[in-house]
């Protein structure tokens, strides 16, 4: 739905429900400058410990029970009231379709209410515009977009303008992150767990696979990986330096892969544009091991390296609301009868003509 283009600053509630982050954020663009107000997250990972993963339905009553205060505590803090929106955002996909509801229909509810416009977000939208949440990121950008229901290579040309140059065929990097995790017993989300792990293992200790390294193309694949683990961990007795080791090992065999792909799409991207950034976002790119790896590569080949602050790495509100203050900026809302989708690619084009099976399907964040 195309309103006129909004002058001036634009402030937006943003709502993020699409997995097992609650979270509420006030953002104001103003100048192609973001400035977080206000923002707030319920992180639902205790009430999901006992069954070893995201369990939908719990998910959604978590956010349903969860979100009107985050609301009510992002609006006090951000102190523009009501009148001071110009209008609320949500993310309407991909994600869990219960919880996706949950936030879309409150968001809506809002915008009926205070007759503001809509914004139903893809939640992979504000992953890739999250870096211009803390840094002046100019278009076009070479993204890795890297989360537990994600691992693409994405050309960021402008808002709502995503090319996928390559994707994972099989696992997410996160989801394996969470399976290796699980796999060796630990608490907590997954990709931290293993982080901290990793800092009192060898990562030369245990020999892993680095899956379609040695084939052409952008694309990737975890789920060798995941067995390869399995395998290591059932080996030996699994002591906690065996433990740590598998871990340190793991995580170094993911900054491999995406090092040495993020180094090709460098040198395809550089063939394209005279715009030299890479940005890496999503959960994963929390990663310290990672982002040092990644920024290396970056820097051999001449391109300027952004990621943004861990906590808008994660699931987060604030990238949600940046993502409606872009799109309302350029005149863009939906009508409050959006449906909520559990699957909707960013690049829509691409999806349709490659469909890539099996990619953030499985996982607790697909
Ligand atoms: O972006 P995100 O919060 O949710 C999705 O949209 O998928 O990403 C969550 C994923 C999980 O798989 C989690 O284990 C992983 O990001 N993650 C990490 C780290 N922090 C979160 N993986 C590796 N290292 C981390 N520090
Ligand atoms: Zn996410």
């Amino acid at each position: 739905m195309m309103q006129a283009m909004m002058q001036g600053a634009v402030t937006v509630l943003g709502i993020e429900t699409s997995c097992d982050e609650t979270a509420a954020a006030v953002v104001r663009l103003e100048n192609g400058r973001a400035d977080v107000l206000a923002e707030h997250v319920a992180s639902q990972t205790e009430d999901h410990a006992l069954y070893g993963g995201v369990v939908p339905e719990i998910a959604a009553r978590a956010h349903v029970e969860r979100l009107d205060s985050l609301v009510r505590l992002a609006m006090e803090d951000a102190g523009v009231g009501w009148s001071g929106l110009s209008g609320v955002a949500a993310t309407a996909g991909p994600g869990l379709i219960g919880g996706v509801m949950a936030g879309l229909s409150t968001a809506k509810a809002i915008a009926l209410a205070r007759g503001l416009p809509l914004v139903a977000v893809n939640h992979l939208e504000g992953h890739a515009l999250s870096p211009r949440l803390a840094d002046d990121v100019a278009f076009p950008y070479l993204l890795l977009l890297v989360s537990g229901g994600h691992c693409q290579f994405v050309a960021v040309e402008g808002v709502g303008r995503y090319r996928r140059l390559g994707s994972t065929i099989d696992d997410a990097a996160g989801e394996a992150f969470d399976k290796t995790a699980k796999l060796l017993g630990l608490a907590g989300q997954g990709g931290p767990a293993v982080e901290r792990e990793a800092t009192n293992g060898e990562a030369t200790a245990v020999e892993l696979p680095r899956p379609l390294l040695d084939r052409p193309g952008l694309d990737m694949s975890f789920s060798g990986l995941k067995t390869a683990v399995r395998r290591a961990a059932e080996d030996q007795p699994l002591t906690p330096r065996r433990r740590a080791d598998i871990c340190a090992s793991f995580q170094d065999a993911v900054a491999d892969i995406l090092a040495a792909k993020s180094s090709r799409a460098m040198e395809a991207i550089a063939e394209t544009t005279d715009r030299r950034t890479f940005v890496v976002a999503g959960g994963v790119a929390a990663n310290k091991t990672l982002r040092a790896r990644l920024e290396a590569e970056a820097r051999n080949h001449g391109f300027r390296f952004v990621a943004p602050p861990q906590r808008w790495c994660t699931d987060n509100a604030a990238m949600i609301a940046l993502a409606g203050a872009e799109r309302l900026r350029l005149g863009l809302a939906d009508p409050l009868d959006t449906p909520a989708r559990a699957r909707w690619p960013l690049d829509q084009a691409s999806a349709s003509a490659a469909p890539v099976y099996g990619a953030g399907k499985k996982g607790a964040k697909a």
